[in-house]
């Protein structure tokens, strides 16, 4: 079965997935028997495209690159209608992120599920906010609600608990989760000023939109409050974690903690305990002996405190293009995998 997707939002990570998909479509047909059509693209800067024969992904490419509307398969379709009325099998969304409202990209889950279309996405804003309508509405309508990239892009997080780890009981995970602050914190560190070191992070397609969510913590924020409603199964509220980001912090206060040998480091955590939920975004100075002061760059890591095998950490990408695109495609992959591997299929 050929995979028809539409992308929601078509910016640096819906350009990435683009790009991996074509780079790899020989090797995923002969490695997963995997094919795709991207039939539908919709963005507020270009416009809708549609085919339900699949884009001219070229096509597509050179008007973004000209920064012209799309006019070739170009539709008068708004992503609502986009969504409601393609032949597209998932809808990926990936419009930008608004951890006030979480829209525009509820709405668009919502009337994908409605629609029978399964949703993959690395948008913060409804895992954060509604993971558990999501959720429900995603089960109720037989589909899939895939985030694997919204915690530490395509390093396998979510999908890693839901799979290898199942079976363990999560009590608290630990760890760096926002790329344009370490990412910023280990260039300061080299002797780079804050606005340089952010307008870096930026150049790379590390930071948000709006990089107050990276600086001030919100984003980090979000990931903590993913983590303990999907991994811990907790219903925790975005407003209920402490969040302080690393806008306080001055470049002597990051040479300070050098000299003394430790390191900054904008730490996420939740923990489950006889007390109840504790959670936090914060900046903590961590010993270099420690494992998470060695994490430099956009890179990310993160503890999972677990009850059957320790701790277990994973450390990888945590932001970038290609990175975050990996995680809109694993997550096709494994739709793919379930709708293909049929009962009478397995071993
Ligand atoms: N702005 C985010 C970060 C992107 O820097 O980690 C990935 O979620």
């Amino acid at each position: 079965m050929i995979q028809k997707i539409a992308l929601v939002g078509f910016g640096t990570v819906g350009q990435g997935l683009c790009e991996i998909l074509a780079a790899k479509e020989k090797e995923l047909l002969e490695k997963y028997n995997y094919q795709y059509l991207i039939v539908a693209v919709s963005d507020p800067r270009f416009g809708t495209a549609y085919n339900s024969a699949g884009l001219d992904m070229e096509q597509v490419f050179n008007e973004v690159r000209s920064d012209q509307k799309f006019t070739t398969d170009g539709c008068p379709w708004d992503s609502l209608e986009m969504i409601r009325n393609s032949n597209a099998d998932v809808v990926c969304e990936l419009a930008f992120t608004d951890l006030n409202t979480g829209e525009p990209a509820i709405a668009h889950c919502r009337e994908a599920f409605a629609t029978g279309k399964h949703i993959v996405t690395s948008n913060k804003g409804p895992a954060a906010l509604a993971y558990a309508e999501m959720k429900s509405l995603a089960d109720k309508h037989n589909v899939d609600f895939r985030i694997e990239g919204t915690v530490m892009s395509g390093t396998p997080v979510l999908n890693l608990t839901d799979g290898p780890l199942a079976g363990c009981s999560i009590s608290a995970v630990k760890g760096i989760l926002n790329g344009t602050t370490n990412f910023m914190l280990s260039e300061m560190e080299q002797g780079s000023d804050y606005t340089a070191a952010l307008a870096k992070a930026q150049a790379l397609g590390y930071a948000e939109a709006d990089p107050a969510g990276d600086v001030e913590g919100y984003d980090a924020r979000a990931k903590v409050t993913i983590l303990a409603n999907v991994v811990m199964g907790e219903k925790l509220s975005i407003t209920a974690v402490d969040c302080t980001g690393i806008t306080a912090l001055t470049p002597e206060d990051i040479m300070e903690a050098k000299a003394e040998n430790t390191r900054w480091k904008l730490i996420g955590s939740v923990t489950k305990s006889s007390e109840g939920l504790s959670a936090y975004v914060r900046p903590e100075r961590v010993p270099l002996t420690h494992p998470l002061a060695g994490i430099m760059g956009a890179t990310n890591a993160l503890t999972f405190k677990t009850d059957l095998l320790g701790d277990v950490t994973i450390v990888g990408a945590g932001a970038g293009k290609t990175e975050t695109g990996f995680s809109i495609l694993s997550d096709l992959l494994a739709i793919h995998r379930a709708e293909t591997i049929l009962p009478e299929n397995r071993l």
